[in-house]
Formats: C-alpha cells, structure tokens, sequence
C-alpha cells in the first residue's frame, strides 16, 4: 500500500522551478532515499510533503490525506527531522520528548511509556534529565528521531539527517535510522548527498534540478552504469580521452584530473590501457560502480562538485593548494 503517493507536484519560487513536476510513490515500510546535490530540490519535497509549504502545481497524499487539504491529518501522521536542527538547549531530553507527546494529544500513560522505549532506542536512557546543551551533535539528532517518533506516525522525515556530525557519530546515527524500520514499523522517507548513505534506503529517487532523473533499487541504479569504473590520471588527459574513444570506443569523463571509465571488466582492462596508450600514465585504479558513478553517469556531473557542500569545498581548497 502506498503512503506517499505524489503527482505532477511543482513548487515556483517567482519564475524559479525549485521542484519542477515529479511524480512518484512510497510503499508502506519502505526506507526510501531522496538523493542529490545541493539545490536539487530535496527540501523543498520534504516540505510541501510535511504541509509546511504550498505547492504550486499537482498533487501530493501522505498516509492517504491530501496535504494541502488535509494539513491537520497528514501532520498527525508524519514526523520530522529537519535539516536544521531545531532543540531548545534550555530543556532536557525528557522534557522535549514530553511536550512533543502532549502537543500531538498523546495520552499520558501512553507517551510516559513511549518515552522510555524511544530513549532505550537512541541510547540516551543516562541522559534523559540533561539540558540539550551538554550534548553533542550526534546526541541532539537522536533526541530529534525520537521527538519524531513520539507520537508513533506512519512516515518519518529525516532531511540530512547526518549532516554537520563526524565521521564516527554519521555511523552511530545511521545505525539507529536503519534500526527504525523495524523496530518502529515506520516508513522512513529521507534526503541526503551522502552517497554511502544512501546505499541503505530499499529505493532511491536520483533528483537534480528539481527533477527525479531516475528512481530504483541501488542494485538497479549501478546496473546503469555496468560493472567496473577505472579512474586513470595521464600526462595529457585530452589526448587519452580522444585514443579511449579512437581505441575501445569508451566515453571518458573527466573529474578534476582524473579521467573516469565505465568498463565492463576492469582488472583485465587496465592493463591494456597503460599499455597502448600513447600518453604516460601517471595512476590508475579500477574499482566495483558506486551511486556516485551512477550519478555522474546519469548527469555528467559529479555530485560533490556542487558546491555548498563543505566536504567538497575543503576538497577542492586542497587541490587549489597543491
Ligand atoms: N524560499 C525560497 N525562495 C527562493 N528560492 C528558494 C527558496 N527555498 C529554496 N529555494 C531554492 O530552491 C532550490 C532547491 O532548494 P532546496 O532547499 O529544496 O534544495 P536541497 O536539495 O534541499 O539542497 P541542500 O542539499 O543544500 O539542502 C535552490 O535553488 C534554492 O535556492
Ligand atoms: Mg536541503
């Protein structure tokens, strides 16, 4: 059964189409993955979908309520994580947890048991009367995937849900999201940039520019691509590119210095391409096809190069450097 069922939606910004007519479905259960670059329009869906935003054109039901006719109905039905954290430092764990609970009419007994079950969840038993303040970034947005789920809704939205915690703490939180699914019986709808994340949602919607430019499996999506990506770095990337296309008839993209092939077999492939092509090779490496690949196979663009991003900012800062 479907839970978010959307058609045609488009959302204008003056002239500006930030969402630009996608349509698409989420089953019941399903852990579903909104993934793309900075400005494609992630939370934009996310907002007209949790009704905190108007759509200008088509149709959008969650959990079978239209959001914009049914607000009330579709907000008691929905959580939200946004991508801005959004905890009061001057109240404790339990606290936030509590008025969530009698805000959404939750009975007492009902959020008093809910709350013990959900901080059990996100491990934050031993912290339920500390001030949000003492706690850390990974802390605070497990506090918010609780406060989302309080009032046990049928989809839960998670906007970059990792965003801004390090590398050890985006795993903590990971774990516990994809623990949700079926501890919660909860639909998880979910935005990100983060390609390994991603990796984990039962579908993925592949959106840029406001366009949902592919939509499946990731199994799927990396069958776009084919099997292996070779990455080779030349002493004259023109001139290999042009021999690649000549020789094996093979697209090469280029990424930075890098140039970037689709192949069918990699190991057997390199090789032969150090061998005959006319430049030097200065590095070379094959490995199996990420949702990056499939991204820049889909685009011709590399999703980290985007921008705003400050991962790939910090990239790009030591490239300039060197
Ligand atoms: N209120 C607004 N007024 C004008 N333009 C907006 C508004 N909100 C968003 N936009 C524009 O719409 C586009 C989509 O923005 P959105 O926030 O949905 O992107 P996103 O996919 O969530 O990006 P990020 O990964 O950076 O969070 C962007 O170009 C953004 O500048
Ligand atoms: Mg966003």
């Amino acid at each position: 059964m479907n839970v978010i069922e959307v058609k045609g939606l488009v959302k204008k910004f003056g002239s500006f189409r930030a969402v630009d007519n996608i349509s698409f479905e989420v089953d019941s259960g399903e852990f579903f993955g909104f993934l793309g670059p900075n400005g494609a329009g992630k939370t934009t869906t996310i907002n007209i979908l949790t009704t905190l935003l108007k759509p200008t054109e088509g149709r959008a039901l969650v959990a079978g309520h239209d959001v914009s006719r049914e607000k009330h109905k579709v907000r008691k039905s929905i959580g939200i994580v946004f991508q801005e954290g959004s905890l009061d430092d001057s109240l404790t764990a339990f606290e936030h947890l509590k008025f969530h609970g009698v805000f959404y009419d939750v009975p007492k007994k009902v959020y008093r048991a809910r709350i013990e079950e959900l901080l059990e969840i996100v491990g934050l038993e031993d912290r339920r009367n500390s001030l949000v303040k003492t706690f850390s970034g990974g802390m605070r947005r497990r506090l918010e995937i609780a406060r989302g789920l309080i009032h046990r809704p049928r989809v839960l939205f998670l906007d970059e849900p990792t965003l801004g915690l390090d590398v050890q703490t985006r795993i903590l939180v990971w774990d516990y999201i994809r623990s949700l699914g079926q501890r919660e019986d909860v639909t998880i709808f979910l935005t990100t940039h983060n390609m390994e994340e991603a990796e984990f949602a039962d579908r993925i919607a592949v959106i840029d520019h406001g366009n949902i430019i592919a939509l499946d499996t990731p199994a799927n999506l990396k069958k776009l691509v084919g099997k292996d990506i070779v990455m080779v770095q030349t002493a004259h990337n023109a001139q290999a590119k042009k021999e690649i296309k000549e020789r094996w008839n093979v697209e090469a993209k280029e990424i930075d210095e890098h140039l970037v092939l689709e192949i069918e077999n990699g190991p057997e492939f390199t090789p032969v391409l150090v061998r005959e092509l006319s430049v030097a090779v200065e590095a070379i490496s094959t490995r199996g096809v990420t949702l990056e690949d499939v991204f820049l196979h889909l685009t011709g663009r590399s999703i980290r190069d985007e921008g705003r991003d400050p991962e790939s900012g910090f990239q790009r800062k030591l490239k300039i450097g060197r």
